[in-house]
């Protein structure tokens, strides 16, 4: 397949507004005008309650296994396609951008990070699995998802950096590049949490 269309392919995969249409489709509602007005699967859990936001949290990483996979579509004469983990960096990293600017919700999107995870676990699962746990212990201590999620990513790039021997050198700068896209789209989570005004996680609750 054209590798235009792939990459076409995996910008509309990222730019399913799950949250956005979950909100309007089942509640009437524009989730980016409620909570922290973020169009993710922590503001879902925070204005629809746990099973949207669970729902929310599997299709958006499902965007991102989604996207890794059309890789397996580059064919082998295509400009570059000589490194496979190559291409599934560059549709994941595609797909990520599509979540955060989709142009089915007006470029108005999330931050990405369940998306980047759904990469991650596609093609490093250890390095994803241990990136989740961090998470996990973070907003366990802290009741901070946005501080989990950039914790989080830190927590990837370093791993890809110094703890797996085996990843490629487009894993590294994958890793760089996506890790300070979530740190700049969490700029507004940071300010909150300096101020000590940040919304804390309240816990797994039955909502709408
Ligand atoms: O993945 C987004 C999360 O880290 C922060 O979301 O809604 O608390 O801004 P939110």
């Amino acid at each position: 397949m054209n590798l235009f269309l792939l990459i076409i392919s995996a910008y509309l995969i990222g730019s399913i507004p799950t949250a956005y249409w979950i909100g309007k489709f089942f509640f009437n509602i524009d989730i980016r005008e409620h909570g922290s007005k973020n169009m993710g699967a922590s503001n879902t859990f925070r204005v629809l309650g746990s099973v949207w936001g669970i729902i929310v949290l599997v299709i958006d990483m499902g965007k991102g296994i989604a996207a890794v996979q059309l890789a397996h579509a580059v064919q082998s004469s295509d400009w570059l396609s000589g490194e496979q983990t190559f291409w599934k960096l560059i549709f994941g990293l595609v797909a990520v951008a599509g979540h955060i600017f989709p142009v089915f919700a007006g470029f108005r999107g999330g931050k990405g990070v369940a998306t980047l995870f759904g990469v991650v676990l596609a093609i490093q699962p250890w390095t994803a699995l241990i990136s989740i746990g961090a998470f996990l212990i973070v907003v366990f201590l802290t009741k901070y998802i946005s501080l989990g999620s950039v914790i989080a990513v830190i927590v990837f790039a370093a791993c890809v950096w110094f703890a797996v021997k085996e990843t490629n050198v487009y894993m590294r700068w994958f890793s760089v590049i996506a890790a300070l896209l979530v740190i700049v789209m969490h700029r507004s989570n940071i300010k909150r949490l300096i101020a000590g005004t940040e919304n804390k996680f309240k816990g797994l609750r039955k909502k709408k």
